[in-house]
């Protein structure tokens, strides 16, 4: 960090694996951190984060439920940004109803209000405790436009949130709304606002609990001949994101005055036939899926301008693999449900 002062940041999710990143990459670059998680008395996420460089010295961990806005107030004191990576998406009603499957009014009620309500609680807590400035992950799901850009780019390709509640797409709205709610409140209260974009993210698990429920799960799983995945390969594309080059873009957001509005966060998109051929460097036969029989959808193309304005190298998708596949190796964790 240039000069003596030590600046402090809020990471809101330091247990999760953006938010783990993002704590791994202030903590490098000399900030104070002030992470939270729900609970504190997870050892097993509190250890591995203490166990970051810096950790010991200027990482302090506190428990916030984005339920109750006033639990972020200890960890916001004195933080110069908040970094908002503690709202999952939700896919499923409170009952365990895929989102899909609800009516209207339950996917407004158990899907988009909570995390909008999540989201401003957040933002609530910064403005009390005076942080002027909000860096919030979201995803590629609110750039769904009914008809994207050739290449898409992040200002103008924004979904419609009507449009994806109509098509019971909750999951992706409760993404639309969360991020329209959170312009509206910075703007209102004088705040800088950073979102990003990133889509789905593959890299090294920092904590053991990035293995369960993430996509990374699958990839271990793979790595252990299992199938379950795909049971063919799909015909179309997927963008892929590192939670290291997130967290870059995070921290270069918040470094550089003039950063500012949506930035996606993807390396870039692949066929799923392209990714499963690279994911048949590390993983048995047995464990892909059957061959898609014919050619692939063309890949979304991005238009990265506003990405690469931040200055921060992007990983290539074939690295990600091999970061996460090398880690999984050397920690030999077991695969989780
Ligand atoms: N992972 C992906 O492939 C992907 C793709 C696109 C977009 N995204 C978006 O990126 C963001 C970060 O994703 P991620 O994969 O890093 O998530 P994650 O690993 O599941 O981490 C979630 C973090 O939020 C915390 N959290 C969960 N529920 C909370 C609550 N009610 N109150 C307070 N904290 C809570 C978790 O803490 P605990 O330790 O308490 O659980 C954890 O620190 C999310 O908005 C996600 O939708 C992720």
């Amino acid at each position: 960090m240039r000069g003596a002062e030590v600046k402090t940041i809020c990471v809101a999710g330091a247990s999760g694996l953006a938010g783990s990143y993002m704590v791994k990459e202030a903590l490098a670059r000399g900030y104070r951190v002030n992470g939270t998680m729900r609970d504190i008395s997870q050892l097993d996420k509190v250890s591995g984060l203490m166990r970051l460089p810096g950790a010991a010295e200027r990482l302090h961990l506190f428990s916030a439920d984005t339920a109750n806005s006033e639990r972020f107030d200890a960890a916001m004191t004195q933080a110069k940004a908040v970094f908002i990576a503690c709202i999952p998406t939700t896919k499923h009603g409170v009952d365990g109803t895929p989102a899909a499957e609800l009516d209207r009014e339950r996917g407004l009620t158990e899907i988009i209000q909570p995390a909008e309500q999540a989201c401003l609680n957040i933002l609530k807590a910064a403005h009390r405790q005076g942080v002027k400035t909000a860096v919030l992950c979201s995803s590629t799901a609110s750039a769904e436009p009914a008809t994207p850009s050739f290449e898409k780019q992040e200002d103008k390709d924004i979904s419609d949130a009507e449009m994806q509640i109509q098509q019971k797409k909750y999951a992706q709205a409760q993404k639309t709304v969360m991020e329209a709610a959170a312009e509206e409140f910075t703007a209102q209260h004088g705040m800088k606002l950073c979102t990003f974009l990133p889509s789905m993210m593959v890299g090294a698990p920092l904590l053991p609990s990035h293995l369960k429920g993430h996509v990374l799960s699958f990839l271990a799983k793979l790595r252990h001949g299992k199938t379950g995945w795909h049971s063919t390969v799909p015909a179309g594309s997927m963008s892929l994101t590192s939670p290291q080059d997130l967290a870059k873009m995070s921290l270069a957001a918040l470094d550089q005055a003039e950063a500012s509005g949506r930035y996606f966060a993807v390396s870039g998109s692949w066929s799923w036939r392209r990714i499963y051929q690279e994911i048949a460097e590390y993983v048995p036969l047995e464990a892909l899926p059957a061959p898609l029989g014919r050619d692939p959808e063309p890949p979304t193309r991005f238009d990265f301008s506003k990405r690469d304005s931040l200055g921060v190298p992007i990983q290539g998708i074939q690295e990600m693999f091999a970061d996460f596949y090398e880690a999984y190796e050397q920690v030999r964790l077991v695969p989780q449900a």
